[in-house]
């Protein structure tokens, strides 16, 4: 089997630290490993499979003097619009995990679980983009409902961790419940989050748009709709909790027609990389901990509205460092190679 030279921009992140796991554990082809980063992380090592990598600057050179073959970005939006193109020109196909190429139509925003074959597309601009974590673990679960039933409308309610904000996130929360013990929470300053998120809940995920919602909130909107190829109607409430990893979200999935309960739940326990966790008498039901530092999206509490048959509510839990952005890339790259080869 091929192996490829592999580059990750921002490998000193919270999703380029994870990608270095997922790449290990899904033992992922290998010839060359290119750890990129900031001017400031330059000559950090990185221990991969027992062998060391210094972190290299990201540079608009870079992938041509690697020969770079695939490119793994998850360094901001910002960074992608400069430098995915200097991978493409270079040859390499670029795996994005920030929200700058999703909605462009050339290029394909793929959950392998749900439109794999979108990934044939990734020639029209070299890029294929990594969904918003968010929306990942929701279309895994809505994708099997939508094969049996037909879905029309979708309500949803984030619980996110704060590594969804990267690592400043976490040292945040770390830092204020450390605060909280010492007494002195009043003095502690919120930099990453509008406010205090220790013994708290931010009901604001990225920034406010015109339209009342947030940009997170609907890139779960535009997003959902592209990757399922329709239009169901989508509407979200995105918070933000104190959690340091996996977020959880409460689905309110509306039918064309009335469902079966025990249908519903018979697809999404064959579908790839969902679980299902759905005993009340065991009290058992997704939650972070569960799902932490897996590569599986979770789901329970399924159960059909008290007032409507065509309306079914669950829980979904998965690891968005993972489910939500290494992961899935890395099963993005596999397509790819299996596609390519
Ligand atoms: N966190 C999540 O759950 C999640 C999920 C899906 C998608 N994403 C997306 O993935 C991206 C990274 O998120 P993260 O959570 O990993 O953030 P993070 O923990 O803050 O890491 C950011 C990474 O980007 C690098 N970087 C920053 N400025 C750079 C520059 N000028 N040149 C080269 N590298 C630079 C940093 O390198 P230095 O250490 O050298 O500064 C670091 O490696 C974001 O676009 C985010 O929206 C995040």
């Amino acid at each position: 089997m091929k192996k490829y030279n592999v580059a990750v921009v921002g490998a000193t992140g919270a999703v380029g630290e994870e990608l270095f796991r997922v790449l290990d554990e899904l033992n992922f082809p290998i010839n060359n490993l290119i750890p990129l980063a900031s001017s400031k992380s330059v000559g950090v090592e990185i221990e991969y499979r027992k062998k060391y990598y210094k972190v290299l600057e990201l540079t608009e050179g870079i992938f041509e003097e690697k020969e770079v073959e695939i490119a793994f970005f998850s360094a901001g939006g910002s960074i992608s619009a400069h430098f995915a193109k200097f991978a493409t020109e270079a040859g390499a196909v670029v795996i994005d995990n920030t929200s700058h190429f999703r909605m462009n139509p050339d290029v394909p925003l793929v959950v392998p679980e749900c439109n794999p074959n979108d990934i044939k597309n990734w020639k029209n601009s070299g890029i294929i983009a990594n969904p918003n974590c968010s929306t990942i673990q929701m279309v895994q679960v809505l994708k099997p409902l939508d094969d049996i039933y037909n879905i029309t409308r979708v309500d949803v309610s984030t619980y996110q961790a704060v590594s969804g904000a990267g690592k400043a996130g976490m040292e945040e929360l770390v830092s204020q419940m450390q605060d909280f013990f010492a007494f002195k929470l009043s003095e502690s300053k919120s930099k990453i989050f509008q406010h205090q998120i220790a013994l708290n809940v931010i009901p604001h995920v990225d920034v406010f748009l015109e339209n009342d919602y947030t940009k997170e909130e609907i890139k779960m909107v535009n997003e959902t709709q592209k990757i399922l190829g329709k239009n169901i109607e989508v509407s979200a409430t995105c918070v933000r909790v104190p959690v340091i990893r996996s977020h959880s979200e409460s689905i309110t999935i509306h039918f064309e027609n009335s469902i079966s309960v025990e249908k519903a739940i018979q697809s999404l326990k064959n579908a790839p990389n969902v679980i299902v966790l759905d005993d009340p008498n065991k009290n058992e039901y997704p939650m972070p901990v569960i799902a932490s530092d897996t590569n599986e999206t979770y789901v329970g509490r399924i159960r059909k509205d008290i007032s409507r048959d065509n309306i079914l509510h669950l829980w979904c839990v998965a690891d968005q460092l993972r489910v939500g952005a290494a992961t899935n890339s890395v099963r993005i790259a596999q397509k790819w190679i299996e596609m390519e080869e």
